[in-house]
Parts: structure tokens; C-alpha cells; sequence
């Protein structure tokens, strides 16, 4: 059995994802690191002052499922076991569903429920298979719980990554596996997230003008991110604290829940969807 625990993150180079870093870091975890921005995941992690005995920084594009064996392969070749994975990049558009080109679905599914279902994929049967008690984080977001208007790729992507994690979720329990699943559910964390697009790949195109509906959405996201109370470490420490409990909803915006439990009156009620407050 490995000593020192091992931990996979995606989307490592920025926000909610080096925060996680940060954590593991100071918690002496060894790190795998990957990104599709590699300048900024080299420059991420040498922030980290870890020892890179302790550090394997991969380029990696979460949407292609051979990338995602790749990360799998580096990471179990060089340090032999992984015990937390965070599958934890993600991307926003914010466009009303008729402004969502079919290129805009397919890179906001691919980054933010492909990337899980590869990841889930690629290191369970490993994780399973090594007996060690182990943890899987798939970052979903408070999207995945309620239906907000304008980023309707974005919500499908994150109720994808709800549901498949708590399906996940049964599964284990129900086979005593040492493998457990959480999600981490944020509302809005100052990050890079509402400047996705820096980091959109030429084969998946661009986003189309705004309308003034789209464009009003999209400057509200942009006012919610800047003036977000709960920090990217904040996060990261719910995250861990939940892993340690082995807690599955990971939800640190508390305001959410009463939009959660409107959704859930809406439903079984029969009543038409309350719009978000
Ligand atoms: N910031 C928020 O308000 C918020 C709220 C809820 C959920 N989230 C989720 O948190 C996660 C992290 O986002 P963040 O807020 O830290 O944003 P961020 O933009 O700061 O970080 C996202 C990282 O993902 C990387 N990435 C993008 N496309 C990729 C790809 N194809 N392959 C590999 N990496 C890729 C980016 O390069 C970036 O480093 C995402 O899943 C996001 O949906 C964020």
C-alpha cells in the first residue's frame, strides 16, 4: 500500500480547480495536474511550492476520452495509486437556448459531463481494483440543481454531472465499494469561468453575438461572479471537509437551498416553475 495519497485534478490551472491544488498541496498529497492551458497550469502549480517529486503537470483536453486515458496512464505510472480524483474542469456560455449554436452544446457537454463520464471511466475500474479507500469530486454547480434562464447547455451539462454522480453514488454504497463520490454544487465563485472562451479550441468554434436578451444575461453573470462573497479556497475546503466526512452534496451557498426547495414544490405540486429569485 502507498503512503502518501494522490490526487488527479482537472481544470487545474485556474479558480476552483488550483484551489483544490492548493488544499491537497498543504495536505501533502502528491499531484497530477492537468489543463488544456498548459503556460498557465506550469505557472498555477510552480505557485504551489511543492517539491516536484511530489508534481505531474498534463496537458489535457477533458472532451477527447483518449486524453483522459492519458492523464489515467501518467498518473498510475508514476505514482502508483490515485485516491482523489476532481473531476472538476468546466465552461459557461450564457445564451438563451435559441442563440446556443450545436458547436456551443457540444464543447459545454463535452468540457463539463464527457469529461466525467471519461474520467469516471478511465479511474474507477483502477480505483476499485487497488482496494484502498479512494474519493471521486465531480465539480457540478448549483446549475445542476435548479433550472436558470440563459445558460441552458451549461445547466444540462451540470444536471448530467448531478445525476450520473448520484446514481454513482448508490452504486457504491450498495457494493460496499472503497470508492466514494461526492458533488460540489457552487453559486457563483470569482474565477475565470465567466471568461471561458479564452479557452474554447478552434474546432469548436464561437460563440454567436447576443442578443439583447443573451447580452443582459451575460453582463448579470459577469456582475454575479465579480462580486461573489465565497472565494475558490472556500471550495476547496468544503470539498475536503465533505471528502473527510465522506458527504456527498457539497453545496458551501446556503441561499441556495430555498431555490432547490422551490424546484422540488414546483415538482411535487405540479406547479409551473417558479422563476429564480
Ligand atoms: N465560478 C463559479 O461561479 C462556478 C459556479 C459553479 C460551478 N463552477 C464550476 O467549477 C469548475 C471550475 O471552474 P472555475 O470557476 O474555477 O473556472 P476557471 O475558468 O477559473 O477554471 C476552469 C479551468 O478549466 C480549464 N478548462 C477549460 N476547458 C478545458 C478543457 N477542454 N480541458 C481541460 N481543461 C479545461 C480552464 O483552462 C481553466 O483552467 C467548473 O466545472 C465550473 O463549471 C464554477
Amino acid at each position: 500500500m502507498t503512503t502518501t495519497r494522490t490526487a488527479v485534478i482537472t481544470g487545474a490551472a485556474s479558480g476552483i480547480g488550483l484551489a483544490l491544488a492548493r488544499r491537497a498541496a498543504v495536505d501533502g498529497m502528491n499531484l497530477v495536474l492537468a489543463d488544456i492551458d498548459a503556460v498557465t497550469l506550469a505557472t498555477a502549480a510552480a505557485s504551489l511550492n511543492i517539491n516536484p517529486d511530489r508534481l505531474l503537470l498534463l496537458k489535457t483536453d477533458v472532451r477527447k476520452a483518449e486524453q483522459i486515458k492519458a492523464l489515467a496512464d501518467a498518473a498510475y505510472d508514476r505514482f502508483g495509486a490515485v485516491h482523489l480524483l476532481c473531476n472538476n474542469a468546466g465552461v459557461a456560455l450564457g445564451r438563451v437556448v435559441w442563440e446556443h449554436t450545436i458547436q456551443d452544446w457540444e464543447w459545454v457537454l463535452g468540457v463539463n459531463l464527457w469529461s466525467v463520464i471519461y474520467g469516471v471511466s478511465e479511474f474507477l475500474p483502477r480505483m476499485q481494483a487497488a482496494g484502498e479507500t479512494a474519493h471521486i469530486v465531480n465539480t457540478a454547480s448549483a446549475a445542476g440543481l435548479v433550472s436558470t434562464p440563459g445558460m441552458a447547455a451549461y445547466n444540462v451539462s451540470k444536471h448530467g454531472v448531478a445525476t450520473l454522480s448520484e446514481t454513482l453514488y448508490h452504486e457504491l454504497k450498495a457494493t460496499n465499494s472503497p470508492v466514494g463520490v461526492s458533488i460540489l454544487c457552487p453559486a457563483w465563485v470569482p474565477t475565470g469561468i465567466g471568461r471561458s472562451e479564452r479557452n474554447r479550441p478552434a474546432d469548436s468554434g464561437a460563440a454567436m453575438e447576443p442578443g439583447e436578451f443573451s447580452a443582459a444575461i451575460e453582463k448579470g453573470m459577469g456582475k454575479a461572479i465579480a462580486s461573489a462573497r465565497l472565494s475558490a479556497d472556500d471550495m476547496a475546503n468544503a470539498t475536503f471537509d465533505a471528502v473527510g466526512e465522506k458527504r456527498f452534496y457539497i453545496i458551501p451557498h446556503r441561499g441556495m437551498i430555498s431555490s432547490i426547495e422551490t424546484r422540488f414544490k414546483d415538482i411535487s405540486e405540479l406547479r409551473n416553475p417558479t422563476p429564480l429569485s
